[in-house]
């Protein structure tokens, strides 16, 4: 078993590709079983099937079933970010299985591919890159790196990665991502290649000096959006935003009530003037409401850890010195939030999902709907300001 971790853009899926590509053609005509696994279909598909198919010149368009042949071999591909997304994979022996991206694998899946690994002198190759410490990636495998099997044989070996060792990017391109991407837990995994804890608050980054603006009426030709966090008991959250030319976000009102029906807040809602969407989350009875209301909702994009992260990125200061999300003062419920906002602590070092902790978070969600999807698109995880940078 090997494992390639460490910093983003660093090599490791280019590395894997090339050992994957080898031992299946090393393999050509045996009609042997290979497994890859990403985060999603589009991620392996974005990572390591159209780059194997541009290095190597071969075809390796996936059918319906996520299945196609590479030199007489049969390799079928999963997401397996849900947990019970391993039911796809039982009942196969597998010669080798390519685990790509695997912290954001579901445990489910990771021990459902071990179990399918039965073929004799079966490989397995991962790459990921950090999370947090106690990750069972990094205590159960990643630790025990240059353990042996009884017979002497290397049981798993792992190589940690730091961006310097990827000497085929743009030094403009480092210099940009590093720009780009959030001081403190997330610079830490994604440039440093470390596995450091979440703590404290999750936008540390947030300065009342830097992005808080004066109450404004944006122009009337800058796009307006809104986005929606359901309660009764919590509060319910309507958030509008305003983005300029320069694909600023400006959150420039909310409203923010608890103990109310939907009614009284799509009135609320209405008085505020058009917008171009509204993102809500899922609650399908409560959108259904709104909807009857007027006040038409798309459902959210609710992945938590890179709706975060996407945050965090707007937050980062550019070049010209000012960030890309900005909050007007009049919104005292979300700047309180944005203070209040923390991780979950981690107990007695145990394993804990990695998660912000369930309070003062209600605002934090509209803000996270909101931005997940002004930015959607933008790439995955490990492509952190790729996308906009034309890579
Ligand atoms: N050996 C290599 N030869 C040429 N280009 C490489 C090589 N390794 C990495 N790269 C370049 O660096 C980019 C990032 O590598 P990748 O393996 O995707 O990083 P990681 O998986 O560590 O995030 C690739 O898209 C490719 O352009
Ligand atoms: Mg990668």
């Amino acid at each position: 078993m090997a494992i390639m971790e460490g910093a983003v853009r660093s090599g490791k899926t280019v590395l894997n590709n090339v050992l994957f590509y080898s031992t299946v053609r090393g393999n050509t005509g045996r009609g042997l079983h290979y497994i890859i696994t990403g985060h999603t279909l589009g991620s392996i598909k974005r990572n390591v099937l159209d780059s194997i198919a541009e290095q190597f010149g071969v075809n390796t368009t996936v059918g319906t079933t996520g299945t196609f042949d590479l030199w007489g071999n049969h390799i079928h591909c999963f997401g397996a970010d849900k947990a019970d997304s391993y039911k796809a994979i039982t009942g196969m022996t597998a010669h080798g299985w390519y685990g790509n991206e695997v912290t954001l694998q579901h445990e489910n899946s990771i021990r459902e591919c071990f179990n399918r690994c039965s073929g004799e002198d079966a490989r397995i190759w991962w790459d990921t890159n950090p999370s947090y410490p106690q990750h069972p990636v990094k205590t159960d495998y990643i630790d025990k790196s240059g353990e042996r099997l009884s017979n002497g044989r290397l049981r798993i070996q792992s190589w940690h990665f730091s961006l310097g060792d990827n000497p085929y990017l743009p030094a403009e391109y480092v210099e940009n991502l590093k720009a780009n991407t959030p001081q403190g837990m997330w610079y830490e995994r994604a440039i440093n290649g470390a596995w450091v804890a979440a703590e404290g608050l999750v936008y540390a980054l947030f300065d009342r000096e830097i992005h808080v603006v004066e109450p404004f009426t944006p122009p009337a030709d800058w796009k307006r959006v809104r986005a929606i966090d359901f309660g009764y008991t919590n509060p319910f959250v309507c958030l509008w935003g305003a983005v300029d030319y320069d694909g600023r976000l400006y959150i420039y009102d909310e409203h923010y009530k608890a103990g109310a029906l939907i009614e009284e807040h799509a009135q609320e809602i209405h008085k505020r003037g058009a917008v171009s969407w509204t993102v809500a989350d899922h609650d399908a009875q409560e959108r259904a409401e709104l909807n009857a209301k007027g006040v038409p909702t798309t459902a959210a994009i609710k992945e938590v850890s890179l709706g975060l992260q996407r945050v965090a990125e707007r937050l980062v200061v550019q070049p010209d010195g000012y960030p890309r999300l900005f909050v007007s003062g009049n919104c005292v419920n979300l700047l309180r939030e944005f203070g209040q906002y923390v991780w979950e602590p981690v107990k007695d070092g145990r394993a804990v999902k990695e998660e912000p902790h369930k309070e003062h978070d209600h605002a934090m969600d509209g803000v996270k709907y909101m931005v997940a999807t002004l930015d959607k698109g933008r790439g995955g995880v490990s492509d952190v300001g790729a996308a906009e940078l034309g890579l």
